[in-house]
């Protein structure tokens, strides 16, 4: 990570206070002063602050069950963040593994640990979403195979990676998606002629939505491994 960053996460400062501690060369790496604030630093380095030695805080992995009108943001912009709804220390160093639209509800995974979270939203580790859907209209017949084999959204150059549609009703349905563009669940069901009314995440991985509205939890240390590795299963 880089070395302001490592700063603030074993320090109280700012980004600008740990900047400043480091052009004005209160900071050492493995012994040397570094005074660039993007130098690259590991876990494993020694860093020191005017000579004390730096520890940065464990990463925290979050569940949260994300209530309609709030936004995935650090900041409220026309919604309210949900990380109002997070009462910790240093949530500004917080972030959310794949966004959810401001009237999605559901599951979103919150952390600090930005490799663990890759792991989530690139599409070629196949990280699943499950999202139970309703639906305007009754659903066409053929979806679930065009969904598999693929759907051509607009403005995309590529098909979207194959998902699974599961049935429920005729306007009540869970989509497995691998990837998150934007918009993708609405987009995907108007390529097919439908609109989504509801959107609800479920699951992510093998993680599954387990509070209530606006409520969050630690993830256990099993489930931050299983999405360190997850892979699709359809
Ligand atoms: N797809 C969408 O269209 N919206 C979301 O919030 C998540 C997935």
């Amino acid at each position: 990570m880089r070395l302001d960053k490592f700063v603030c996460k074993s320090t109280a400062l700012s980004r600008e206070g740990a900047t400043d501690a480091i052009h004005k060369g209160a900071v050492s790496v493995n012994g040397e002063v570094v005074t660039n604030e993007k130098a690259q630093v590991h876990e494993n380095n020694t860093v020191t602050l005017s000579g004390e030695t730096l520890r940065p805080r464990p990463f925290r992995y979050i569940l949260m069950n994300k209530p309609a009108g709030t936004i995935c943001s650090n900041v409220d912009e026309v919604y309210p963040s949900l990380f109002n709804l997070i009462e910790l220390d240093n949530t500004e160093e917080l972030h959310i593994a794949g966004r959810l639209d401001a009237d999605t509800t559901g599951l979103v995974l919150i952390t600090d640990d930005g490799h663990w979270s890759f792991n989530i939203t690139t599409p070629t580790k196949h990280c699943e979403k499950v999202y139970r859907v309703g639906l305007s209209r009754p659903l066409r017949d053929g979806v679930a195979r065009q969904f598999e084999q693929g759907i051509q959204l607009q403005g995309e150059n590529q098909l979207t990676l194959p998902a699974k549609l599961e049935i429920i009703g005729p306007q009540d349905v869970y989509l497995t998606i691998t990837e998150g563009k934007f918009h993708q669940v609405k987009r995907m069901f108007s390529a097919v002629g439908n609109r989504v009314i509801s959107l609800h995440r479920e699951r992510i991985g093998n993680v599954a939505l387990d509070v209530e509205v606006g409520h969050w939890r630690f993830l256990t240390d099993d489930e931050v491994a299983s999405l360190a590795t997850s892979s699709r299963h359809f």
